[in-house]
């Protein structure tokens, strides 16, 4: 009598299986299948100022960036953005690995005839995203070591094309705007190195290198632009075209002396340097059009700059904006790059993701270049190495979800003549900002600050004092609660660093044969495999 019933009940009992293990291998098969990885394309400028982004200063209705603002009118404008040092390799050495140049090793600027450049014990962004399978390429400007295990194309990427440091790191057959002027390459010439005099490096000719090797030695100047441009269309176009997720990493020589902007600019009313950042704004532009045609909602753009202007430039650097670091300036002295006042810290940033990122969002977060890397791997689901510490943030919230949580404190490090290089001695939290040494740039005309060390730290509320004029007065509650909380942190993180397990020492020395040269046999190190 029990058998019919107990063959329903099987029945059940076997519907009921078949159906759970449907619902699971639906539920899992809709984990397992990869979402789609966002592309992401990061464009870092050059020595470019706060207020050279139109959109940072609307009251000037000045329309030099409008492709940017357009980004930031459909996206997302960062105005308490930092670059992470305020020269040039210890600022992309911490973008790319998140950590402060006292962890990666890279405190001041890599040379000409560096050996080394960024110690190999650390880990870039693009490494990480490259073992994910993402296509990874770098265009411009690198400054981390360009000899053999140092090259881009050993740090992470795939493919590079640009300059292994500073434009005005060697000479070229038609120099672009310098201050001083500087000559063209000599033709001929009995040694290799360079030889500075009056802030020109003359003899050595600017090489643009291509992976590992060097394709045109001097490169031109006034054609790179469109070199750039037309190798990031084909990155953008090509991974797309693979289906593959990409990163493109594009460090412009917009906007570091020389200036090379096309014709007739050097002759327009609007002056070099203005129509050098429109050319910028405008290749900025090109490349959002062709992620837009290529992968529209699945690419996010990061556009910021590496530190502000060379202000003993003068008439060839940008603007700081309200910046301008009265303190510093009053007494002489840049209050600029090389310096941790606003203007040589506080940069443009722009992040646009049609789809992802609210259109004509404003975040006064304080946020840093090295926060870049934490969000990156966020984005695309990837957990950073946890042999090491950290110094970046993820940013996603304040990028997708209108959050503005910040950084609670974050350290500047000297990045100029003042003091032991990458020491962290000025600190922000919150509105203020400590400063334990100042003095160490050059002014446009030629004055330089004096190193000045500050015990007790000059306080200064940049809510109420945006031109850093005034310090709060010592011996104020304002005062001590602040210099206390700040002393504490800085405390903390010293500390932090001195007991982290993965603590990188870069190799600074300099040799002859380490210049990078196509062809050693020539005196002047000249040649051209693109003709
Ligand atoms: C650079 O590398 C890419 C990708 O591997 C390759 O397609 C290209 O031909 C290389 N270029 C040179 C000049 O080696
Ligand atoms: C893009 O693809 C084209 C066509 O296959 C190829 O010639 C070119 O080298 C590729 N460019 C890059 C930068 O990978
Ligand atoms: C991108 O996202 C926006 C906003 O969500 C949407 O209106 C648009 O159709 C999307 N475009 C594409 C090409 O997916
Ligand atoms: C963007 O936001 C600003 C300030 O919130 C507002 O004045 C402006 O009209 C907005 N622009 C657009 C295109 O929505």
């Amino acid at each position: 009598m029990f058998g019919p019933k107990m063959s329903d009940f099987h029945i059940w009992l076997l519907l009921v299986w078949v159906l759970l293990w449907t619902l699971m291998l639906l539920t899992a098969s809709h984990e397992v299948k990869p979402a789609k990885r966002p592309n992401f394309i990061i464009i870092l400028a050059d020595d470019m100022g706060w207020g050279d982004l139109d959109a940072n200063q609307p009251e000037r209705k000045s329309n030099n960036t409008p492709n940017l603002n357009l980004m930031a009118a459909q996206g997302l404008k960062m105005t308490d953005f930092h670059s992470p040092a305020s020269t040039c390799s210890p600022s992309r050495a911490a973008i790319l690995t998140g950590r402060y140049g006292l962890r990666n090793g890279v405190t001041h600027n890599f040379a000409v005839e560096s050996v080394a450049g960024l110690p190999l014990s650390e880990v870039t962004f693009p490494q990480l995203l490259q073992k994910e399978g993402y296509y990874t390429a770098m265009i411009g400007k690198w400054h981390l070591g360009h000899n053999g295990p140092y090259r881009p194309t050993k740090r992470g990427f795939d493919y590079y094309l640009g300059i292994p440091y500073s434009n005005d790191m060697g000479c070229t057959d038609k120099p672009g705007y310098n201050l001083p002027k500087c000559p063209p390459c000599e033709s001929t010439g009995s040694h290799l190195m360079r030889s500075l005099h009056g802030g020109c490096y003359s003899k050595l000719a600017l090489p643009l290198i291509e992976n590992i090797s060097i394709v045109e030695q001097p490169l031109d100047l006034w054609s790179l632009t469109d070199q750039y441009k037309s190798a990031a269309l084909q990155i953008i176009h090509n991974a797309s075209a693979r289906g593959q997720p990409y990163l493109l990493y594009m460090a412009l020589a917009h906007m570091h002396v020389p200036l090379a902007p096309p014709p007739p600019a050097g002759a327009a009313s609007e002056g070099v340097y203005t129509s050098s950042l429109k050319e910028m704004d405008s290749l900025v532009g090109t490349i959002r059009s062709a992620s837009d045609d290529t992968d529209k909602n699945n690419t996010l753009i990061w556009f910021t700059g590496d530190n502000g202007p060379w202000e003993q430039k003068c008439q060839y650097a940008g603007s700081v904006g309200s910046f301008t670091g009265k303190w510093q300036t009053n007494k002489g002295g840049g209050s600029a790059k090389q310096t941790t006042w606003e203007g040589g810290h506080r940069v443009p940033a722009v992040a646009y993701w049609p789809g992802r990122i609210p259109e004509n969002t404003s975040s006064s977060a304080l946020l840093s270049g090295m926060d870049i890397f934490p969000t990156l791997l966020s984005l695309a689901g990837i957990n950073p190495p946890a042999d090491r510490r950290y110094d970046g943030m993820d940013a996603t919230n304040v990028l997708l979800h209108q959050e503005h949580m910040g950084h609670e404190f974050l350290f500047h490090p000297n990045s100029g003549a003042a003091g032991q290089f990458g020491d962290l001695q000025t600190v922000r939290a919150g509105k203020y900002k400590a400063f334990y040494i100042t003095g160490g740039a050059e002014a446009c005309g030629g004055t330089t600050g004096r190193p000045q060390l500050h015990d007790p730290p000059l306080i200064f509320d940049l809510e109420r004092d945006t031109a850093e004029e005034t310090p709060l007065q010592v011996q104020t509650p304002e005062y001590l609660a602040v210099a206390q909380r700040i002393a504490r942190r800085r405390e903390e993180l010293l500390w932090d660093i001195a007991t982290d397990k993965s603590v990188s020492t870069a190799d600074y020395r300099k040799e002859e044969s380490a210049a990078p040269c196509c062809d050693r046999r020539q005196a002047v190190c000249r040649c051209n495999t693109l003709d």
